[in-house]
């Protein structure tokens, strides 16, 4: 094995262990070794196809590095004494195909476009197996929401009884919010799919390359076409991040009603066993610990959104090693990602709704006062205003009934309901839960044929976006294997 080939012209080669592991990006670079080998072959069939290297060497190091796309990228290549993976890579095609053709792989271009071009790759996989995750998720939730249309419950505003809802109306909220989380994945990968490859250091390369070639070849449609910013900007990263931040806030939120709810003294939900977790002293617990520990991770999600904006802010163009640093922090963050969504939406698919609880409390705490309100202003001719201190002032008097609030109306606006025809039986209507619940019914709201219609609507996206992710995974994946495909022509 050679040492780094980096280091032997201008440096000495000797150097504490201590500074060779704190310089070193390798293992965070086991998330792009697979894509490097893509990018060396994509780099190496445009270098051999403009006559930049001859043919006898550009199939010696194709037939390398197919190796290494069929059997993988050999262990020796993550060596410590290599700085990163594309020196490793590269080492290991010189110790393959000698140094007179493994020599030449790195013409017209430089690490800096290569790690880029590399991450680059990596997260288009890492996002499309994000976006899949999401629909599940989502696809549970329209599920659970479709049998609950007619589930009554309360909603809350300041953890405060509020009104009367559904549990469909709840559950659609989040699946609104996580079709909005799609959209950001979506938005980003449209930034991430560029190719910055061709950039070089900064200034691009006066050999005759073709840039769009090897894009292509890449399955990327566009380039990052500035070179500078090709190989110094990380906004492709920092928009994932964000999003994934932004994902797993939404995913937390959701996560703490499920810990609230499945409290004894709330009871709405009970959460299957395999998601929980019991107490070495309290032989009767029952803890909701999966819920407990996504909503933590959350942590290493906006830790690493923060982390990263803080590795770029003082960065002048154009490369600059801080960038390695932020690499990390992606990975970490993709990773909690792709582990967490699975078990929020198991979570969610396996877990019992307690309707009856919920509609005990559906109408607790005058929940339906709202509505009362409503039916004196709608059906009896008072400002809103009125009615609504006339409902408020009969609460504060411990009850909702025909004389509190008579009385309230008389001390507050000199007026008689009873004089105006309100009776016990428009009162008891007004307060009905299910009344409340059906009465609602603009685009968006609880009633049973809104929320309905909102599956309806939202279950058409689920299969359009769904569709979106298969064919952008079909594109890429048909890229790839092309790139293989080209590179075991020339070797054969
Ligand atoms: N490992 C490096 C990174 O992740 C690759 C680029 C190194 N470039 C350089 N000029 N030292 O950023």
């Amino acid at each position: 094995m050679h040492g780094d080939p980096l280091r032997k012209g201008r440096l000495g080669t000797g150097r504490p262990p201590a500074v060779a592991e704190f310089l070193s990006s390798m293992e965070a670079d086991r998330w792009i070794a697979e894509a490097d080998v893509f990018v060396d072959i994509a780099h190496l069939l445009m270098l051999r196809r403009q006559g930049i290297v001859g043919e006898m060497q550009a199939t010696a190091v194709l037939r390398a590095l197919v190796g290494m796309a069929e059997d993988g990228v050999p262990e020796t290549a993550f060596d410590d004494r290599y700085e990163d993976i594309h020196a490793g890579i590269e080492a290991h095609l010189i110790t393959i195909a000698g140094t007179d053709a493994g020599g030449r792989l790195h013409m017209g271009r430089s690490r800096n476009d290569e790690v880029a071009t590399c991450l680059r790759l990596r997260l288009r996989q890492e996002l499309l197996l994000h976006m899949k995750a999401v629909i599940s998720l989502r696809g549970v939730l329209l599920r659970i929401a479709g049998a609950h249309t007619g589930s009554v419950m309360p909603g809350f505003t300041h953890l405060q009884h509020a009104q009367p809802t559904t549990l469909a109306h709840h559950l659609l909220g989040y699946e609104q919010a996580f079709a909005r989380d799609f959209e950001r994945l979506r938005d980003a990968f449209a930034r991430i799919d560029l190719c910055p490859l061709g950039a070089a250091a900064f200034a691009s390369t006066g050999y005759p390359i073709d840039r769009a070639y090897t894009a292509g070849l890449l399955g990327f449609p566009a380039l990052v076409e500035n070179t500078m910013d090709a190989v110094s900007a990380r906004d492709f990263a920092l928009e994932p991040l964000s999003a994934w931040a932004i994902l797993m806030t939404t995913a937390s939120r959701l996560c703490e009603e499920l810990i609230i709810w499945s409290s004894a003294f709330v009871d709405f939900v009970r959460l299957d066993d395999a998601y929980c977790s019991t107490s070495s002293i309290m032989p009767q617990k029952k803890n909701p610990d999966t819920a407990e520990i996504l909503r933590a991770k959350t942590g290493v999600t906006s830790g690493a959104l923060v982390a990263a904006l803080t590795c770029m802010k003082g960065l002048p163009m154009s490369y600059n090693r801080d960038l390695q640093d932020l690499t990390p922090h992606l990975w970490r963050a993709a990773d909690t990602v792709s582990r967490c969504l699975p078990l929020l939406s198991g979570m969610l698919d396996t877990a019992t709704f307690m309707t009856g609880r919920m509609h005990e409390e559906a109408g607790r705490s005058n929940s339906t006062a709202t509505d009362l309100a409503d039916v004196l202003v709608r059906d009896f001719g008072l400002p809103f205003r009125t009615a609504h201190g006339i409902v408020g002032r009969a609460v504060r008097m411990g009850f909702l009934t025909l004389a509190t609030l008579d009385a309230a109306a008389r001390e507050m606006a000199d007026i008689s309901l009873v004089g105006l025809g309100v009776t016990d039986d428009v009162i008891e209507r007004a307060l009905d839960v299910t009344f409340s619940v059906t009465s609602r019914d603009q685009p968006g709201g609880p009633a049973p044929e809104a929320t309905a219609a909102f599956i309806g609507a939202h279950e058409k996206q689920l299969a359009a976006d769904s569709l979106w992710v298969e064919e952008t995974r079909g594109r890429i994946d048909t890229a790839l294997s092309d790139l293989i495909q080209s590179a075991q022509d020339v070797v054969q």
